[in-house]
Order: structure tokens, then C-alpha cells, then sequence
């Protein structure tokens, strides 16, 4: 838990629907691994840039940037059972060969890794708006820098979320970490999911925050493809 013992997330159980629990039973060898790959090239058996997402939630944003990027392969990391569940029946009818899943929480499940990812994603992120339970939020000093290792330079890491008082944390909690530079986001960008429908539905805005991670000499960052 990157130094924390509190986490960032609470497990609900008996909210999966028979067919969730069927996926996992019969589609986890298959789209499923065992914890994050310091090696993507071993798991998808070619060379191309991995994409981390972390918290999918129901999968829809992945599954439509995985459909719709075929050139990269992309691993989603969540801890949420159902939603695990659902993204594995769309695997399977989809048979797309660029997405596996890990049932992990991302702060343990990221210590140690090194240079991995070209990009990062955690979007809506849980707001946890009490102050009280502001420790819980995902997006904190130490796992910011846990994301820049597992960066490759020049990566891109991209947050979003609705909640204004975190957009703020976020922003001041990555440029803290001297690790990154402010970039445009990548043209392609983070699909509509139920999070982001429900915050227009209620009037609220959704800001987005792309950094590029930095090599050590600033002057020679170039920008992401
Ligand atoms: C508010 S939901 C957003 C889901 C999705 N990104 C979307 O936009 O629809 C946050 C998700 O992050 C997951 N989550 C929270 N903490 C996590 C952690 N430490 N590791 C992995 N997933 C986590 C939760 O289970 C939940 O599904």
C-alpha cells in the first residue's frame, strides 16, 4: 500500500450477476493474469507500447480504446469483482487479443516496477469528498511517484475526474513530485464512461490532466506520438 495502510477503495460482495461469475470461472485463464507484467512483450507476445488502466471499473472506456487502437495493448487493473466480470464477457464475444486483466490493488500491485507503461491512466478516481477520508484517495505523493517508475520516459500519465476539489490535489500532488511535465492529452483520448455521462447529467465538469513523464535531463523530453 506504498507506505499507507489505508486503502483507497471498500469491497462490496453480492452485487455479481451469475453470467460475472461464470466469466471468471471460465475466461480468467484466458484474458486474465496473475499480477501486472514487468514484460508486456511476454504476455501479448509481440513488441508495442502497453497502456495501464487502473480502476476500469465496467470496462467501458478500455474496451473502446483497446477496439479502437489495436497497435497498443492495454492492461486493466481493478479490484471490483463485477466489473472484472463484465469486461471478461466482452472479451470473450469481442475475441479481442489486446487486453488481459488483473484483480490487484494498484498501490501494492505497482511497487517495484520499473519503466513498463508508455501511458497511465486512473480516470474518476473515487473522490472520497470528506475530509476525513481524504487519506483514501488513490491520487497521493507516494503513489504519484510509484506511477512515474512504472512510467516509461517520456510516458504519459492521465488523470481525470469531476470532483474539483481533487482535480486540484491532483494537479499540485504531480507537479510536486517533479516527475512531470504538463502535456496536451494524446489524441486518443478517454472514451465517455458512466462516470463521466452522470457528472454532464448533473452539470458538473470533467477535467482531464495529461503529464508527460520526464528522463532525468528535462531539456531532451520530446513529445508523446
Ligand atoms: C469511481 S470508479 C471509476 C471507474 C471507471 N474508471 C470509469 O470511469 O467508469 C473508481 C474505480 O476504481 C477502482 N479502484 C479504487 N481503488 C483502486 C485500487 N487501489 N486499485 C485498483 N482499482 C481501484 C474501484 O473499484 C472503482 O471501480
Amino acid at each position: 500500500m506504498d507506505g499507507r495502510q489505508v486503502r483507497s477503495y471498500v469491497l462490496r460482495s453480492g452485487r455479481m450477476t451469475g453470467a460475472q461469475r461464470r466469466a471468471i470461472d471460465e475466461l480468467w485463464a484466458r484474458f486474465g493474469l496473475a499480477r501486472l507484467p514487468d514484460d508486456p512483450t511476454t504476455v501479448f507476445g509481440r513488441r508495442a507500447p502497453c497502456v495501464l488502466e487502473i480502476g476500469f471499473g465496467n470496462g467501458e472506456a478500455l474496451l473502446a480504446r483497446a477496439t479502437a487502437d489495436p497497435a497498443r495493448d492495454y492492461v486493466g487493473l481493478e479490484v471490483y469483482r463485477p466489473g472484472i466480470g463484465h469486461v471478461l464477457l466482452n472479451l470473450a464475444q469481442q475475441s479481442l487479443p489486446n487486453v488481459r486483466l488483473v484483480e490487484a490493488d494498484a498501490a501494492e500491485a505497482l511497487r517495484g516496477f520499473s519503466a513498463v507503461f508508455s501511458e497511465i491512466c486512473v480516470w474518476f478516481p473515487d473522490p472520497w469528498p470528506k475530509k476525513r477520508h481524504h487519506k483514501r484517495r488513490l491520487i497521493q505523493p507516494g503513489f504519484v511517484s510509484t506511477l512515474a517508475q512504472a512510467l516509461r520516459p517520456n510516458g504519459i500519465l492521465h488523470l481525470a475526474t469531476d470532483d474539483p476539489g481533487y482535480a486540484e490535489v491532483m494537479r499540485e500532488t504531480v507537479v510536486t513530485s517533479g516527475a512531470f511535465l504538463s502535456t496536451p492529452c494524446p489524441g486518443t483520448g478517454r472514451p465517455e464512461s458512466r462516470f463521466g455521462r452522470r457528472a454532464r447529467a448533473a452539470g458538473r465538469c470533467v477535467e482531464d490532466f495529461c503529464y508527460l513523464r520526464l528522463q532525468q535531463d528535462p531539456q531532451a523530453v520530446e513529445p508523446h506520438p
